[in-house]
Order: C-alpha cells, then structure tokens, then sequence
C-alpha cells in the first residue's frame, strides 16, 4: 500500500511533502520521490531505500524551490523497487506528473495502446501508463482532462497530480484506494491518510470514489465522477496520530483483518479475465511443463505452512497431482526426493524467512523449478524463484499474519484451477462457477467482520482459559492448525490443532470436564464424521464452540455454541472459517490485555535459522 502527500499553499512544499512522507513510512515502503512545481516547470526527486536517502539527495528539500508539489512512499506492485519505478511518474513531454496508490488491472492493454502510437516508458509500473494518458487526454481543462482519463481505468487508484500547465493546482483523483483532501490557514493538502497532515490540520474532506479535487492556495473544489461540483463535509479528526496510523483501529491486527475483502478483491481480480479465464502473470509455465511434473512439493513456515496445508487439499483435488506439504526447516534437512520434475511452491509474506528460503535453495540445487507466493516484491525468495505470484496485501505489520495469510489461500485456489484447466481436468462450467464463487468471496467475508461484535463477546469467556483445543477434519484440520496458532502466538493461552478424527488416539486424555474445544465443521461431506468427534469431547465434559455453514441446524444440537458461516465453493470454506477464529484470537489476546502487534518472543519475519 502506497503512501500519497500533496500540498499547495504559502510555505515551500519541499520539507513539507518530506515531512509527510515521514509520517507515512509506518505504511511500509521500499522507495520514495517527491515532485515540484515552480513556475510552470516541474522537478522530480526519487530514488529506491528509505526516506533518508531522497532527504540527502535533495538537501532535506532545501534545494527544490516551489509552493506546490506531491510525494510518495511506493509498497511495490507492478516493477521491483528501483530508482526508475519509484513515483513520481511523468507524462512524454514531462509536463505531468502523477503518484499513485492502488493496481490498474488494465494497464497492460493500455501501456501496448500507447506504445502503438509511440510511448516510451521509463519503468515497468502500472502507474507511468497513467501519466501518460493524461498527456493523451489534454484537453488544457484539467477537470475534463482527469476524467477522461481516469474513464479509461480499471482497477484501484488514488493519484496526486501536477501540471505544468496548471501552476496554482494540485488535482487528485479517488477510486477503491484511500485520500483525503485537508485544508489549513497556510494551504491545502491531499494524503493517503490524516497521519500525514495531523501536523498542519485536522480539517479534512474525506473523498468517496469517483471524486476529484482541485485545490488551489486558498479554495478546494470537489466534482462528483460526473464532473459536477459537490459540496463535501468538512470533518474534524480527534484520533491522535496512533490512532490514525491505524486508520482509527486499536491495533494494526485488527485494521488488517478488517482489510481482508479489499486486499483479496485486489489480488484476485486482475487475475481473472473478462473472458473467465485465469491470468496467471509471473507464471512462465507452458502446457507441456505442467505435465511434465510429477508432484508439487509446497514448503513454508508458520502461518504460510499452513497455507500449504490447504494447498495440497485442493492442487490434490482439483490438478490431481500428488502435492506434499512440508515445513520448510524439516524439508532441507531429509533428502527429499526432489528432482527436474518437480515443482516446488514457496510461500512466504515476507519473502526472507531464513528457513524458507535455504529451503528454496535445496529445492533449486536438486534441480527444480520454483514458484513461490509472496507478497513483498522484489524480496529475496521472489529474485531467486523461477516464477513468482505476488500477493497484492500491501504491508502487514501486525506480526500474527491475516491479510497475507488469506491472500496466499486465494492464489493457491487461482493456481490449482490454472493448472486443473491447463492440464485439461476442470470442465468450463466448473471453472467458471468456481470463479464466480471466488469473486464472491470478499463480500462473504464482509459479513462475518459485520459480526466482530457478537465474537468479541463470545472471546472474553476464553480469557480466562489455560488450554484450547482446535479440531477438525480435512480442509477443516488445515483451518484448526491456523487458528490454533492465532489464538496462542497472540494470546499465550497454550492452543492444540488436531485432526477430529486423530484425536481419540491419545490427546483427547487431555479432554476434561471444562475444556474449550473448537470444532471446525465446514466440510459438509464430512460433517457427521466430525459431529461423532464433538460428541467424543462433550461425553468427557469439553465446551465445544462449533464454526459451520449458515443452515446447519444439526451442530446446534451438539455444541455448546456455534458460529454460522456464510457457504461459499467448498474448496474456498477455509477462507471463511479462518476469519472467526482470526476474530477470536485477536479479542481473546485484546481481553488478556497482550501486546497483541508485537507478541512476546515473536519477529515478522525470522530471517535466521
Ligand atoms: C513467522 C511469522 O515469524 O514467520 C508468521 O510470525 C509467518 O506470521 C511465518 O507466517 C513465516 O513468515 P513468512 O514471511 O515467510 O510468511
């Protein structure tokens, strides 16, 4: 996730746009760049690394001289981090430019339309096709010159832009990604969020999607997706700047779990063309090399592990081909059997975990191909793999994943069918059913987080608890192992997955009048097998909270509670079920009153052995 600055005003916008950049480093960013506009002329300052380096190359903004400019911090998407890539971006003849947060899922189309007819880009983002279009589109009225613009986009974007043309305005744009307008005695300011002008103001129109604001030293105008002028409300914002670092939420855990459908929707979508086909970009791998595999080997730690548990589930099921799932510490100490027809499938948020990646180099030394999912670009799993798929979450800073971890699932459901349909094994209707349901998923999610409140309540009992038992079977065992480990990484209440059906080979002695089990019920065919467990527990005094499909009137009967939720393709449940227990980790760790961002002994990503 990018961060936006703009400012227009009295003052030198320079130690302006920097100081706000500062403020928006907590976003995560691996460049930045600002750009001026100074009697008709616009300067450009950017570079890859932190802040600190654009700070020195420009003198701390002393030696870039204007009252009007943009900034921004770049969460790499589309082109690895890199001098070239970083924002701002300019048009052809330089006289726009343009920051960006968000994906044009078209740009590929657009980026060949514009080379057609002669562009020479200068980076490999989504963003500089934007810059360029507005070039295309110049009508000399800015407003009219936006919208036509932006009436070529798809996808998600928030833009800041400069024009030469246009020395007394600053214009920004908003669709599906964040940016407010804020307005002070000594000028006006656009941002990715209130943190980055809580220092000047706390007088802000918060933009809705479609709107476009021209600001000027002294006025704003806001017009409507139609380009008629709208009043907006001028809001007042009384977070401290904490608060707002996590847009209003107590932790940056629960702000991720509440980001789940939008960064699912932004990772999925560009990948399913309008024709319903999957588009896999980042995959090299032809028809004739899927075959030529033998078995998929996926290797992660931690919650990406876990990950990979569902992943054989459904490759297995949908691909048919034999897939192991292995933690990746283990994986590179036996001798796997892996050779040149395997395909090897990392997964990792970070893209550094120590482990994983010796793992990816064992895999590579015996000579297989790599894929790895991974949600940082241009870390150091994705440069050293032979295709990779990136998560498109933004930054996760709570160290307990949610936003990667439900990412990673929804990639592993998009690789199984791609592969399924290229080897021939999925029928169309199939496909495109499952697609449907795959699109679906955010807004199905939406309606568990609508119901934060009832499972808050439900976790304050669990406060209290020593111990926690997560069971279920197949697709259901994988979800138990994630949300086990939710609940005990940020809780410290010692937590158990086990598969149902395991249990009664020894664990469940552990089982005694009192004992908090939670059974995760959402594999239908298999809902009976699993009742026989939640009875195995009950007869020996266990509570049972039970999580299954709306309608399963049957799990009432047996559990002491029960959590309903939404149906969804049935290979995409543990999608569903993993945001209860995501819910219940984190107001249980909330209730005991943990460090719930920064767990005790825990690191975002383990980059030793
Ligand atoms: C752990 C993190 O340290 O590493 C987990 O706390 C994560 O959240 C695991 O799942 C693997 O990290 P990564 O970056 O390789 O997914």
């Amino acid at each position: 996730m990018c961060g936006i600055i703009g400012f227009i005003g009295g003052e030198q916008a320079a130690p302006i746009l920097l100081g706000g950049l500062k403020k928006l480093e907590y976003r995560g960013y691996d460049s930045a760049g600002i750009a001026i506009l100074e009697n008709g002329q616009i300067d450009i300052a950017k570079s890859k690394g932190r802040l600190e380096i654009l700070y020195d190359k420009i003198d701390g903004g002393r030696s870039f001289h204007g009252t009007a400019g943009i900034g921004h911090t770049r969460w790499a998407t589309h082109g690895e981090p890199s001098d070239a890539n970083s924002h701002p971006h300019r048009s052809r003849s330089g006289k726009f430019a343009i920051v960006h947060n968000g994906i044009i899922e078209n740009y590929a189309t657009l980026k060949a339309q514009l080379q057609d007819k002669g562009c020479e880009f200068a980076s490999e983002t989504d963003t500089e096709v934007i810059a360029h279009l507005l070039e295309q589109n110049d009508t000399g009225d800015l407003l009219e010159t936006i919208r036509r613009t932006v009436a070529q986009l798809e996808g998600s974007y928030a833009l800041g832009i400069l024009s030469e043309e246009h020395p007394d305005e600053i214009a920004c744009v908003r669709c599906a990604s964040p940016l407010i307008v804020a307005l002070s005695d000594g000028g006006n300011f656009i941002a990715s969020d209130v943190t980055a002008v809580l220092p000047y103001t706390r007088h802000i129109y918060q933009l809705d999607d479609g709107e476009i604001a021209l600001l000027r030293r002294d006025d704003v105008t806001v017009y409507n997706a139609e380009g008629r002028r709208i009043e907006k409300e001028l809001k007042t914002i009384t977070w401290s700047v904490a608060a707002a670092e996590k847009g209003g939420y107590e932790h940056f855990m629960l702000k991720e779990i509440m980001e789940q459908p939008q960064a699912i929707s932004a990772t999925i979508s560009p990948r399913i063309g309008n024709d319903g086909r999957i588009v896999l970009d980042g995959i090299s791998l032809t028809k004739e090399e899927l075959k030529a595999f033998h078995r998929i080997f996926i290797l992660a730690c931690g919650s990406a592990y876990h990950v990979g548990v569902v992943g054989k589930y459904v490759i297995e099921e949908v691909a048919r081909i034999p897939v192991e799932v292995d933690i990746a510490s283990e994986f590179r100490y036996r001798m796997p059997l892996v050779d040149e027809r395997s395909l090897v499938l990392i997964i990792s948020q970070s893209g550094e975990t120590a482990d994983t990646l010796a793992a990816l180099r064992e895999a590579k030394s015996r000579g297989a191909r790599v894929l790895s999912i991974v949600n940082v670009v241009g870390s150091t799993i994705a440069s050293e793999s032979d295709d990779v798929l990136y998560t498109w979450a933004g930054p996760e800073i709570s160290v307990a994943t949610t936003k990667a971890y439900s990412t990673q699932l929804t990639l592993i459901y998009l690789l199984a069918f791609y592969i399924a349909d290229a080897l021939g094994r999925v029928d169309t209707l199939t496909l495109r059913h499952a697609l449907n349901e795959l699109i679906a998923l955010p807004d199905q999610i939406q309606k568990i987080l609508d119901q934060a409140p009832q499972i808050e309540q439900f976790a304050q009992r669990l406060c209290y608890l020593d111990h926690a038992y997560f069971i279920g079977r197949n697709l259901d065992y994988a979800v138990a192992l994630e949300a086990s480990l939710k609940l005990k990484e940020i809780s410290y209440i010692h937590s158990e997955a086990y598969a149902a059906g395991e249990l009664k080979h020894g664990t469940i002695s552990l089982i005694e009048p009192g004992t908090f089990v939670a059974a995760l019920a959402c594999c239908e065919r298999l809902f009976d097998k699993t009742v026989s467990n939640i009875r195995e527990v009950k007869a020996r005094g266990a509570q049972v909270l039970c999580v299954t499909q709306q309608g399963n009137e049957a799990a009432a009967q047996q559990a002491d509670h029960v959590f309903y939720v939404p149906r969804t393709y049935p290979l995409f449940m543990p999608s569903i079920e993993v945001v209860p227990m995501q819910l219940l980790g984190y107001y249980a760790a909330k209730a005991r009153g943990c460090d719930i961002d920064k767990p005790r002994n825990l690191a975002k990503s383990v980059t030793v052995e």
